[in-house]
């Protein structure tokens, strides 16, 4: 048995992608100087270096990767170490076109951008493989090496393939799943339209069709997807584990992705690592970076997280692209600190003077060192060397949200009563409710144990098999509180209504039956109790002995007036509430915060922080940040400001973008 990798060395990584194929070598000796002089710790070597390792078919040329990664070692520096599988050369694809990737459409995509792949390529995979092998072997024992990059952003570009090869593979896939035709018939309800299949044989992926294709089929077809990735991810990592022994691997997720099931995936990550792109144009960035930390600290159940590429300043990939105000990403990247990463990385180090991204940030810019983007670089990284001791704490939480990627991809799905209903946008007024008061969640999966959270909140779970309702009803039962939101409990694990209607099995905890979905026009909205406003989404809810804490006052039609909107259930030692609409800020909050009291919550701080101020606990560290452009006064606890080494006291003062970690006496730190 291969022993199990060691941790990354401790610290809190500083640095980012290095390209070293775009530079002479003169200059990589020049980077490598100024890394040391930005105290930068790792770098991530090869993510597209595939073609510069091996040029042509039968020809690989590693002396130069040997002598980069000498270079790094003979400065101290650490490198995350690609595999390069990401970018195929040009060759592979001109000996095997099939190694290109096919829209639903029948489109081949050709080559000329990157990620040019089928995930189902027989000579993609061999190819891949073989790269990735002769990487390992070589490199398994050199100093230099701190941890294996595989790939790069699964599914950034292509998430999926309908060529002929996916189709088969689709196909093995199924039959796996279902053994028999029937099973998959009954499955994928064939008996509507006409679809039923004699054969496995017979079946295709959803390709572009006359109208809306089979809706299991979709579904089904969305968990191939993330399925068919990870079979590759997989293969590497055992590449690795084989000829490499003991040193972690990673490939970078990209945030809170529909595609992917991060929550498989993670089961074969040695550590999570994510890419986040916060817009700086968007003056709510920050509330959907912290929500993406969050998830990627819940990955591994709190395992501190590297944050392995964020902007420096301006991304090039959107239609306008705004650059970060001088401060911003040092603040960011301590909101990435406290919810949990241990690592703040980039892309990329050195700015490019050609290709795609030449016009995307870097730590060193253009101008060199004279640019402000150094100064900020060099400043920050001595700044995360004040924060070593913060390296392996944990974030707490006491609230949980459950988040199911086969629920999403099936509310997402086509038909609905309302094509609004999408997960981003149902969750996110939640989020926002318990970020303004200082509330951290975790996210769990749908199986996961729900003990160590006073409260479990379930935006959405359309899809919702009878076993996991079960663990939820048990949660309340011995004393936990749920707050579910509207339209879930409404399908199976096949996308088949539950029967008697929604919210299916969650219908006794919650004490409610849905007799029928009124969606809400856009545009409009409706009230609820005396000020809330609901939108999107409505029901004709009927208790089944849930109380009434909230009605509809004027809904759709006016046909909803007088009857509940939400509702609370008690059951066993626990409460349950329901809420049959797609509430506002200002609803949801009164509703979250009848809840989170019922529960004894405790939130970061005592009571909510000013506006605009995030407040985070990791360990015995409290960050502060301030996202305003205004001085913010912070009632905080007593204790040492790392960043600055002083004192501080009840009344701390934050200037705009501002932030504190202040090291707290462990009797303050009880939560
Ligand atoms: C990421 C990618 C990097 C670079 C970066 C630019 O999606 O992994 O290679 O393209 O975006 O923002």
């Amino acid at each position: 048995m291969s022993p199990s990798p060691r941790p990354l060395p401790g610290g809190i990584h500083y640095g980012g992608d290095y390209n070293p194929e775009q530079w002479p070598e003169e200059t990589w000796a020049e980077d490598a100087k100024l890394m040391q002089e930005a105290g930068v710790t790792m770098v991530t070597v090869g993510v597209f270096s595939w073609a510069r390792i091996q040029p042509d078919y039968a020809q690989w040329e590693f002396d130069w990767l040997d002598r980069l990664m000498d270079l790094f070692a003979a400065h101290g520096i650490g490198v995350d170490l690609a595999t390069g599988t990401a970018s195929p050369p040009v060759w592979l694809v001109r000996l095997d076109k099939d190694v290109l990737p096919v829209t639903a459409d029948g489109v081949r995509l050709e080559f000329g951008s990157r990620q040019h792949y089928c995930p189902s390529s027989d000579a993609y995979y061999k190819a891949a493989g073989k790269l990735v092998r002769k990487l390992a072997k070589r490199y398994a024992k050199h100093p230099a090496l701190a941890l294996w990059h595989i790939n790069n952003e699964y599914g950034d570009h292509v998430t999926e393939c309908f060529c002929p090869a996916s189709a088969q593979h689709f196909r093995r896939w199924l039959k796996q799943r279902y053994s028999t035709v029937d099973a998959l018939n009954h499955a994928w309800g064939t008996a509507f339209w006409s679809q039923h299949y004699a054969s496995f044989g017979y079946v295709e992926p959803p390709r572009t069709a006359p109208g809306p294709v089979n809706p299991t089929q979709l579904l089904d077809w969305r968990r191939f997807c993330s399925y068919a990735l990870l079979r590759l991810h997989r293969m590497e990592r055992e590449i690795l584990r084989q000829h490499s022994p003991g040193i972690p691997a990673t490939t970078n997720f990209m945030s809170m992705m529909k595609e992917l099931d991060y929550w498989e995936w993670a089961k074969h990550e040695d550590v999570v690592s994510d890419d986040a792109y916060p817009d700086p144009a968007d003056p709510a960035s920050h509330v959907g970076a912290a929500l993406n930390y969050d998830l990627m600290r819940s990955l591994k159940g709190g395992k501190p997280w590297l944050l392995l590429e964020q902007a420096p300043s301006g991304v090039s990939w959107r239609p306008v692209n705004v650059p970060k105000p001088p401060g911003l990403q040092r603040l960011w990247s301590l909101q990435a600190l406290a919810r949990g990463a241990d690592g703040i990385m980039y892309f990329q180090w050195r700015q490019s003077r050609a290709g795609a991204e030449k016009f995307h940030s870097a730590l060193l810019p253009h101008r060199g060192t004279a640019s402000r983007g150094w100064q900020e670089t060099v400043r920050f990284g001595a700044e995360l060397g004040r924060l070593a001791e913060v390296a392996g704490s944990r974030t707490a939480a006491q609230t949980a949200i459950v988040l199911d990627w086969d629920s999403w991809w099936a509310l997402e799905g086509t038909d609905h009563p309302s094509e609004r209903m999408r997960w981003r946008d149902l969750l996110r007024p939640w989020y926002d409710a318990l970020y303004a008061r200082g509330v951290t969640v975790d996210f769990v999966p749908p199986d996961a144990d729900l003990s160590p959270y006073r409260l479990v909140l379930a935006p959405n779970l359309y899809l919702l098999r009878t076993e996991h309702a079960q663990r939820m009803a048990a949660y309340v039962h011995e004393g936990g509180h749920l707050v579910c939101g509207p339209f879930s409990g409404v399908v199976d694990e096949h996308d088949h209504l539950h029967a008697g209607g929604a919210p299916g099995p969650l219908r006794q905890v919650l004490g409610v039956v849905v007799d029928e979905f009124w969606p809400i026009p856009d545009g409009e909205t409706v009230r609820v109790g005396e000020e809330a406003q609901a939108s999107l989404w409505s029901e004709w809810l009927v208790p089944e002995g849930a109380e009434t804490l909230l009605s509809y006052a004027a809904g759709v039609l006016g046909v909803l007036d007088g009857l509940p909107a939400v509702t609370r259930n008690s059951w066993g030692r626990g409460s349950a509430r329901y809420l049959s609409c797609h509430l506002g800020g200002f609803g949801l909050g009164s509703v979250l915060d009848g809840a989170l009291t019922e529960a004894e919550v405790l939130p970061v701080l005592d009571g909510a922080p000013p506006s605009g101020v995030e407040a985070v606990r990791r360990g015995p560290y409290l960050f502060l940040l301030n996202h305003t452009d205004r001085e913010a006064a912070i009632p905080a606890p007593p204790g040492t400001d790392l960043l600055t080494g002083e004192q501080v006291g009840e009344h701390l003062r934050l200037g705009p973008l501002g932030a504190a970690v202040i090291r707290t006496t462990p009797t303050e730190t009880e939560s």
